[in-house]
């Protein structure tokens, strides 16, 4: 018996594969056990051989990536499939991710990046893989994270952007809404704590606000965090921001996290609508945060500052496949394209939302969320719920939350941002 991570690599071009088998030839604990050249291929291998990960191209003649890596998810479930990739488009990651792919590697990436995909996802796979992974469905995936211990581990997503106006609370307020609409027992948090905007957009008049928990942490009880939550139609409990910008200040970082965690124990998932500034409280958030969505838009200071945004989760820290991009108000007539956004950035984007400056704005007025109202089969409605999908798929099969490091306890949010460790700096 050999511990090392047995992989499988599946692409037509033999040059390919060979490139790709080069640069795992050094890695002592990598061992390539077949490589197959079209999609039958890789279905039959990966049954014959039951490798921890395949490496699969997604454009072969044939049997497609996509398509393949569904056949082999019936078949041989405890393989973990990654996609190689030169297209980066949002579609082609979500029918990914939705046949059952655990990551997505754009080509060309380096070494580094194709050992730690593997690594990571290889640590990811499911301790117990489901006899019928067939039969995991949507409505069966709350039960399925219930399941999984006697403490219930949701999953928090952070949605947030370096630039205030990107979007945020609508993408926030939305993918909430659309989970809660899939059964998913969903909590938004106005993470915005002094200009939340949940509220106008959810058409709430909100009595009751986070700043209502604030001194119960001690004894925090989900009866408690109910009767302060107020709940939207769709099945959505939403927890508001105090009611004037300076009450803000009553919110501690120490508190925060305990509620996040206590939320995280109580639903599937946690959606938190941030703010752009970062402070101890919001990094808080992201810290705690299994995802965070960056929005991003097609200009050049928003590339700019989704890229600072990425050295700073690498400061922090942030594991890589923590903070996934979603381009807003995406348009074909401008000059940066949303390849471009992903091929510069080196990551893929994963959903892409177009501009409807009619639409987004008319749900504002009326106080109806764009997916709920008249507007929901315009083509943003419908990249909306796709993100629902995607989140939730990014989640399925996947064990305890994932998500980055943990802020070291007691460390000041300036001082984290400076170094990567506290005793670095001496
Ligand atoms: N895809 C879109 N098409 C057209 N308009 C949009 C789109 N997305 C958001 N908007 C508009 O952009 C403005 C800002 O959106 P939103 O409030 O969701 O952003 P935010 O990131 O939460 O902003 P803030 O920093 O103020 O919290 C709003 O007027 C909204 O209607
Ligand atoms: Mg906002």
């Amino acid at each position: 018996m050999t511990d090392k991570i047995r992989v499988l690599i599946v692409d037509d071009l033999p040059e390919t594969r060979e490139n790709v088998r080069k640069l795992l030839q050094f890695e002592a604990d990598v061992e390539v056990i077949a490589q197959a050249g079209s999609g039958e291929q890789a279905v039959e291998l990966a049954i014959e051989h039951n490798p921890d990960i395949i490496l699969m191209d997604i454009n072969m003649p044939g049997l497609d990536g996509i398509t393949a890596s569904q056949a082999i998810v019936q078949n041989v479930p405890t393989a973990q499939i990654i996609i190689m990739s030169v297209q980066s488009e949002a579609d082609y990651l979500r029918r990914s991710m939705l046949a059952g792919a655990r990551d997505f590697l754009m080509k060309p990436f380096s070494g580094d990046e194709l050992i730690s995909a593997i690594r990571r996802v290889y640590q990811m796979r499911p301790a117990h893989v489901p006899a019928t992974p067939a039969a995991r469905g949507r409505g069966a995936q709350a039960t399925a994270i219930v399941e999984k211990g006697q403490v219930q581990q949701g999953r928090i997503i952070s949605v947030y952007s370096p630039k205030g106006g990107s979007g945020c609370t609508t993408i926030a307020v939305n993918l909430a809404v659309a989970l809660a609409e899939e059964g998913m027992n969903t909590i938004l948090v106005d993470g915005s704590l002094q200009f939340g905007d949940v509220a106008v957009m959810l058409n709430i008049r909100p009595s009751t606000t986070i700043v209502d928990l604030m001194d119960r942490m001690e004894d925090l009880e989900q009866d408690l965090v109910s009767s302060v939550t107020v709940s939207h139609r769709s099945g959505l409990h939403v927890l508001m921001a105090p009611p004037r910008p300076e009450m803000a200040d009553l919110v501690t970082e120490a508190n925060v996290k305990r509620l996040l965690e206590h939320l995280r124990e109580h639903y599937d998932f946690v959606i938190i609508d941030t703010s752009s500034s970062l402070n101890d409280v919001a990094l808080a958030m992201l810290d705690m945060s299994d995802r965070i969505f960056l929005v991003t838009q097609q200009s050049l200071p928003a590339l700019k500052n989704a890229s600072r945004f990425f050295d700073l989760a690498e400061t922090l820290d942030y594991s890589r496949d923590k903070v996934l991009l979603l381009v807003n108000r995406s348009s074909e007539r401008l000059g940066i394209s949303v390849k471009d956004i992903a091929s510069t950035l080196k990551r893929p984007v994963i959903a892409t939302l177009p501009i409807d400056d009619e639409a987004v704005n008319r749900a504002i007025d009326e106080g109806k969320p764009l997916i709920t109202g008249r507007h929901r089969r315009r083509p943003i409605s419908t990249a909306l719920y796709n993100l629902a999908e995607v989140t939730m798929t990014l989640f399925d099969q996947e064990g305890s939350a994932v998500g980055g490091a943990a802020s070291a306890p007691g460390v000041p949010f300036w001082k984290r941002l400076l170094g990567r460790s506290p005793e670095a700096a001496g």
